[in-house]
Order: C-alpha cells, then structure tokens, then sequence
C-alpha cells in the first residue's frame, strides 16, 4: 500500500508511522512522499531523515483553494498512492479533493468523535468536566470531521489535567492508534 502524507506541523504522528514502517510493523505499507503546506513543519526534517520524499506546497502560491487542492491532487497522484494520510494537516480541504480520494483519504482526530469536532478539542473536553477523551481515525468526507469513523481509542482525563498534558496523553494514544489502523487496512483487514 502506498501511502502520501499531508502535515503542517509538528509531525510526531507521521515519526510514529515512519518508525512503524521502519520496524516493519506497517504491514507492507509504504510512505512515499510527505507533503506540507508550510515550511516550516519539523515533520519535513522528520522525513527528510527516513530518506522519504517531501514538498512544500503553499496555499498562499495560488489564487484561491480551489487551484491550490487541483495542484495538490496533480501533485500527490504523480506518487500514485493508495492511501492518502492526513497526519496533522491543518486546511479543510474542498469537495473535489474529498470527492476525487472517496475512500482513500483518513484523518486522526484527537476527540472521541462525533464529539468535539473542530478545534480545541482537549480545552473543551477539560471545561466540560469529562473522565475521558480519545482520538479517532476516520474516512475524510466534505463535512470536516464527520465521515465513518474507522477506529477509536479512549484516554483517562485526570483531576489536575491541563490542556498540554491531556494533549501529550491523547497523541500519545494516538502514535499507536494511526499506525495500527493503517496496518491493518494494508492488511485488507478493514473495509474501504
Ligand atoms: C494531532 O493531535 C491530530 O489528532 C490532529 O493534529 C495533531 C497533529 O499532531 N489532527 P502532529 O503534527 O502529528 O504532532
């Protein structure tokens, strides 16, 4: 399975699915390029490092989103991926994008979905006084955050929790539960 990975930022979920490939714990699945929307994303270095091809593609380069998503497609289909991953990519991106990768397009996010869709998941779940959050691994449909949910892992909220250390747990849940799942549909053993 071929995978391209979209980020924008820090990138430790991509490090957990580079150190997973390398641990040949990916289940044949393959990132063949990382791309990012800015340049500054410490993912870029992370891939660099894995010897995996990367590309910055800015948004601000382009007239509006809708020529952006056209070249980012022209761009990741030259890889001819099977999956494509989104790993902390921080643009919504348009119904043609999601239309053309219909069931080769997922997404961590870190709430139990549908709950806390959106933004600041972990200061909402703390102000809403919950046990416990998680993060879920989903399909990509035009609606953010809203398409079939894959996979989903809960994580304990403690008393004096802060947003930073309920963020450091969740993607800490998280750098097992996206490698997990990418391996098993490299496996055939999820539906597309
Ligand atoms: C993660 O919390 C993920 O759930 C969300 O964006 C964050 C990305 O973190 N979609 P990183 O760039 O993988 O460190």
């Amino acid at each position: 399975m071929r995978i391209v990975c979209l980020i924008s930022g820090g990138g430790t979920n991509l490090k957990a699915l580079i150190d997973w490939q390398a641990n040949d714990l990916l289940g044949g699945a393959r990132i063949v390029a990382v791309i990012s929307n800015t340049a500054a994303a410490l993912g870029l270095e992370r891939a660099d490092n894995a010897e995996i091809p990367t590309k910055v593609l800015s948004h601000h380069d382009f007239p509006n989103r809708s020529a952006f998503d056209h070249a980012l497609i022209e761009f990741i289909d030259t890889y001819e991926p099977d999956l494509i991953v989104l790993a902390g990519f921080m643009l919504v991106l348009s119904k043609d994008f999601v239309t053309h990768y219909d069931r080769r397009l997922i997404n961590i996010h870190p709430s139990l979905l549908p709950k806390y869709k959106g933004l600041n998941t972990h200061k909402r779940a703390l102000e809403a006084g919950d046990n416990y959050t998680g993060a879920t691994v989903h399909w990509v449909t035009s609606e953010v955050d809203a398409g079939d949910i894959i996979r989903q892992v809960e994580v304990p909220i403690m008393g004096e929790d802060t947003e930073e250390t309920l963020k450091a747990r969740v993607l800490d849940a998280e750098h097992t539960l996206y490698p997990s799942v990418i391996r098993d549909l490299s496996l055939g053993l999820i539906e597309c």
